[in-house]
């Protein structure tokens, strides 16, 4: 199970003077299970690539596929594909606009002609899978916190039940507790299974969870590896506008400065490990 994007080129606005080629011969694959990370610049065509995943945007006339398990995205099956790839897009709370969660969490279950009795099973358990507390279905969603109103969109996409999950940012906008509760949710929903796919613009949320890296670059894929492989091209990076997480820099100023042969680090738990491996052989002094 897949979801593969074949030569791939979209154009914002074609035929105009704003004609704008955000995507340039795109192929990328992305298998069931994977925990992925999308990172680029500003306006590099991060949107642009994950709305081809499940439809929002087609390819040019002629310029490229998209085939989710398989089949072929059409202007047919479209509606479909979208119930098994979720799509949550940036600040999705700007979405929410029902008397209650309840139902704006139900929302999406309207074109499934479920009765009362199924779409609140859904809804319930749905709003336990983001640990959202039963109590606040029936409140105003603008009642809640910025972090539950997030999660309270979130859970209107996972109501369907889709095997894919695409997320655009979803931790941006939150304080650091919200931004922890979404990649926490991210996480144990690829545990039971769940391929995700999120854009990020925090380099330390990437290395800390994703398990794969897509670098996009002028609507190009400029960088495709593991979190440990992409974050080692600090200088390539910095020449593409992006940064390397905070705990690399730390341990590379480190290397610099103490002249010790200390090896490449991308995420906390393994720089505090270092640290006391270097300690125990005494080679660092604390
Ligand atoms: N609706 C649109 N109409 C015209 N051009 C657009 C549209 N949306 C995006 N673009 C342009 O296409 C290019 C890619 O945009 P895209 O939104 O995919 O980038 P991004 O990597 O998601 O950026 P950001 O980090 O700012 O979200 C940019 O040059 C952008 O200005
Ligand atoms: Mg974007």
């Amino acid at each position: 199970m897949s979801i593969v994007l074949e030569n791939v080129t979209f154009t914002y606005m074609p035929k105009t003077p704003f004609e704008k080629t955000a995507l340039n011969d795109v192929s990328l694959s992305v298998e069931s299970g994977e925990f992925t990370a999308i990172i680029g610049h500003t306006g590099s065509g991060k949107t642009t690539l994950l709305q081809h995943f499940n439809g929002l945007l087609m390819p040019d006339k002629n310029k490229g596929s998209v085939y989710v398990d398989g089949e072929k995205i059409t202007k047919k099956n479209v509606r479909d594909v979208r119930m098994k790839v979720g799509y949550v897009f940036q600040y999705p709370e700007h979405q929410l606009f029902e008397e209650t969660v309840f139902k704006d969490i139900a929302f999406g279950l309207k074109r499934l002609k479920l009765s009362d009795e199924e779409i609140k099973e859904r809804v319930l358990a749905a709003a336990k899978t983001v640990d959202l507390d039963e109590a606040l279905l029936e409140r105003s969603v603008f009642e809640l916190s910025g972090g539950e109103k997030r999660r309270v969109a979130i859970c209107g996409v996972l109501v369907t039940n889709p095997s894919y999950l695409l997320l655009d940012e979803p931790a941006s906008g939150l304080d650091p507790a919200g931004k922890r509760e979404i990649m926490k949710l991210l996480k144990s929903l690829n545990d039971r299974g769940m391929t995700i796919v999120f854009i990020s613009h925090s380099m330390d949320d990437v290395a800390e969870n994703a398990r794969r890296v897509v670098i996009v670059n002028d609507g190009g894929i400029g960088l495709d590896g593991t979190p440990y492989e992409v974050f080692k091209n600090r200088e390539l990076l910095t020449s593409w506008g992006l940064d390397v997480p905070e705990v690399t820099k730390l341990f590379d100023d480190l290397r610099i400065k103490s002249g010790l042969d200390i090896p490449h680090v991308i995420t906390i738990s393994e720089g505090v490990k270092l640290v006391e491996k270097l300690k125990a052989e005494g080679r660092l002094k604390l």
